[in-house]
């Protein structure tokens, strides 16, 4: 009788244990994602398991590039992003495509060409777009269309930019204008950092979109990339986000990280205050990504809440450590692939 009892009491609490399994994907009411270098990705099981536990969007950090996809002339190279679409189906995953338009992902043939022959440039935009969005037309969700259009700081037009060089600022609806065309359900995303703290970059970023909307340029989405720092006031967040989603536009928080470091957004910029991660570090990171998903809960409408995507889920695989040339941790999975505080924190965020 005593055995009879003793199970009756102990089933219940297993079952209760597996499902008090804290899983972001499963918690979540939008889409969760991470940035992933793929080939290294698939070697790792233990990272393959957390991602395939965690997570529901894929974005490739480099592999979907212009520079990996197109590294001469009518080269295409679809080999990577077919593997990478195998694996967001297999795992029943959204597929974001990052990004089709950057500066800084421009292959240095297309800034040459452009300048010996200005007038070819346009005409290649054209032809990529078409040719990569329609490939992976209703397969690829949703697109950054063009990446960082403005200066890292103020309301300016980034200059250091083959396609502003050459184009002007219509480069960017045209950016628009393919893409909808090769793909007409996919999000279209404007993405670019420091809007939530650079009101003055906001309020650019939102002009180029009334202006879009006005005049019948396709424009989805916008997609704030959110490496923070520690001491990013929640309450300019707070304000950005709530102004940007007054456009009634997706908003995706698209490569977030929580730094503590100081950096200055050039490679090597970092100024290294933190040499070690304490306790009471790892409790305000903690308490710093429940406000995060809080806040986006909060302040984002339910129906423009495209996800949150972090830009890489852990510290030892941080793209912060070798871009600034600085200690930092700001995943939420630590190096040797545990969660952190900020794991839970996150999670508690996302549950209340
Ligand atoms: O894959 C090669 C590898 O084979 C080689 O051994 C190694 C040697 O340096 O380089 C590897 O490629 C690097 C690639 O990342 C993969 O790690 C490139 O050199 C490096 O330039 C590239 O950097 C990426 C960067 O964008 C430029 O594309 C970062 O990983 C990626 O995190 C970063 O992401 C950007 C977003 O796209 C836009 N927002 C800012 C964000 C951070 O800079």
């Amino acid at each position: 009788m005593k055995k009879i009892l003793f199970l009756i009491i102990l089933i219940p609490l297993v079952s209760l244990g597996q499902v008090k399994e804290k899983t972001l994907k499963d918690i979540s009411t939008f889409p969760i994602g991470s940035s992933i270098r793929i080939t290294p990705f698939l070697k790792d099981s233990k990272l393959v398991s957390i991602q395939k536990k965690h997570f529901n969007s894929f974005t490739s950090g480099s592999d979907m590039k212009m520079y990996n996809i197109i590294k001469a002339e009518n080269e295409y190279n679809w080999e990577v992003v077919d593997t990478i679409l195998k694996y967001a189906t297999q795992n029943n995953q959204r597929l974001f495509g990052h990004n089709l338009i950057w500066h800084s992902s421009t292959p240095k043939w297309v800034v040459e060409k452009a300048r010996e022959n200005p007038k070819w440039l346009q005409s290649f935009m054209k032809s990529y777009i078409e040719t990569y969005v329609g490939r992976y037309k209703g397969k690829v969700h949703g697109w950054d269309v063009v990446n960082e259009g403005l200066e890292s700081a103020g309301s300016s037009f980034r200059k250091e930019s083959i396609w502003f060089e050459i184009m002007g600022k219509s480069y960017i609806e045209k950016a628009f204008i393919y893409a909808r065309k090769a793909d007409p359900d996919a999000i279209l995303f404007y993405n670019d950092f420091n809007i939530e703290r650079d009101t003055l970059k906001l309020n650019a970023t939102l002009k180029m979109v009334e202006d879009f909307k006005k005049r019948g340029i396709p424009i989805d989405g916008i997609g704030f990339q959110m490496h923070i720092r520690m001491d990013i006031p929640n309450e300019i967040i707070e304000f950005t986000l709530k102004k940007a989603a007054k456009t009634g536009l997706q908003i995706h928080l698209s490569e977030v990280d929580l730094i503590f470091n100081t950096h200055d957004d050039t490679r090597g910029g970092g100024i290294e205050k933190y040499k070690f991660l304490t306790e009471k570090m790892k409790q305000d990171q903690a308490k710093k990504y429940y406000d995060l998903a809080q806040i986006y809960k909060s302040v984002v409408p339910k129906n423009q809440q495209y996800g949150i995507t972090f830009w890489g889920f852990n510290d030892r695989d941080t793209w912060i450590k070798p871009f600034f040339d600085m200690e930092d941790w700001p995943c939420i999975f630590d190096n040797k692939l545990n969660k952190k505080p900020a794991f839970d924190g996150f999670y508690e965020g996302l549950v209340e």
